[in-house]
């Protein structure tokens, strides 16, 4: 990703934070300087739980698209970053990516230890989120792979990300969490099932990403709240942004399958994957 960017035109490697275990954790920025300042943005993040695989895989394939238009001098590209700064994390819990490549391929959570060498490690970082903390579909047991940790954002990864989305909440409009597997296009709430009272709005752009990936791939994506679709999770990373941060157009996106391979997705399907969510440009 840092010689990706180095070598492509309006992007910018950044640091967002240091994890757990001591990894530098980055992000990038494709933006392109104009009169027309500050723009809106848009972030994008993966790997929230490690052992979703295709997440991260999908989010580096859409950087790489991203950076490929910009060196081709891609009109329809450059002209989104004339309307908007693109921010992607591929990687938002580099340990737990780490221990699923290496020791547990189905680990969810962090690698912290809150509680001195007991056995159970790690927290749930999407139900880590300080807004109805702990109030529903999450545990206190830290054996368990919900488990919401001690307290509200004791992980360093989602303070690292709380940080920068306070920092730049005034600007960003749209925040997405690629998660995997299930083919379901989320907006909040996750914490009940009421719904936000902009949900036709969120609805509207969700219907419109779930028509492109299916003209690109023939794919189905399922729309709705996560609570009514998937199930009550309180303490998720889109419920926050869209409550506290104020970002209008929060979503979480569950990408490929539909369970046949389920987190085992094969690797033939990045490419296809990258292809049907780069197509989704939101808001045109
Ligand atoms: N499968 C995801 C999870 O369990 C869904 C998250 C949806 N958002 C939410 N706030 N519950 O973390
Ligand atoms: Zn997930």
């Amino acid at each position: 990703m840092r010689k990706l960017c180095r070598e492509t035109p309006h992007c910018r490697l950044f640091y967002v934070g240091t994890s757990y275990e001591g990894r530098v954790m980055h992000a990038v920025k494709f933006s392109q300087s104009s009169s027309a300042s500050p723009k809106r943005g848009i972030w994008i993040d993966a790997g929230i739980h490690a052992r979703e695989w295709l997440a991260p895989a999908t989010a580096m394939h859409l950087i790489h698209t991203f950076a490929v238009a910009i060196r081709r001098n891609d009109r329809q590209l450059l002209s989104m970053l004339d309307d908007y700064d693109w921010y992607f994390m591929p990687c938002i819990n580099p340990d737990g990516y780490e221990y699923s490549r290496n020791h547990d391929r189905l680990w969810r959570k962090t690698r912290s230890r809150h509680h001195g060498n007991q056995e159970c490690i790690g927290v749930d970082s999407n139900r880590n989120w300080d807004f109805h903390w702990m109030e529903i579909g999450a545990s206190f047991d830290p054996c368990s792979s919900i488990y919401a940790g001690p307290y509200a954002f004791s992980e360093p990864e989602t303070r690292a990300v709380r940080d920068f989305l306070l920092t730049y909440r005034s600007t960003l409009v749209a925040y997405i969490s690629f998660h995997s597997y299930g083919q379901f296009l989320l907006h909040p709430w996750g914490y009940t099932s009421d719904l936000p009272e902009d949900h036709e709005k969120l609805m509207f752009v969700l219907d419109n990403v779930a028509a492109v990936i299916q003209s690109t791939t023939g794919k189905q994506y399922t729309r709705g709240s996560s609570t009514n679709v998937l199930y009550e999770a309180a303490g998720g990373s889109d419920d926050w942004a869209k409550a506290v941060a104020g970002i209008p157009f929060s979503f979480t996106f569950e990408l490929r399958d539909h369970g046949l391979h389920g987190f085992l997705v094969p690797e033939d399907e990045i490419e296809e994957s990258g292809r049907e969510i780069s197509r989704t440009s939101l808001f045109e």
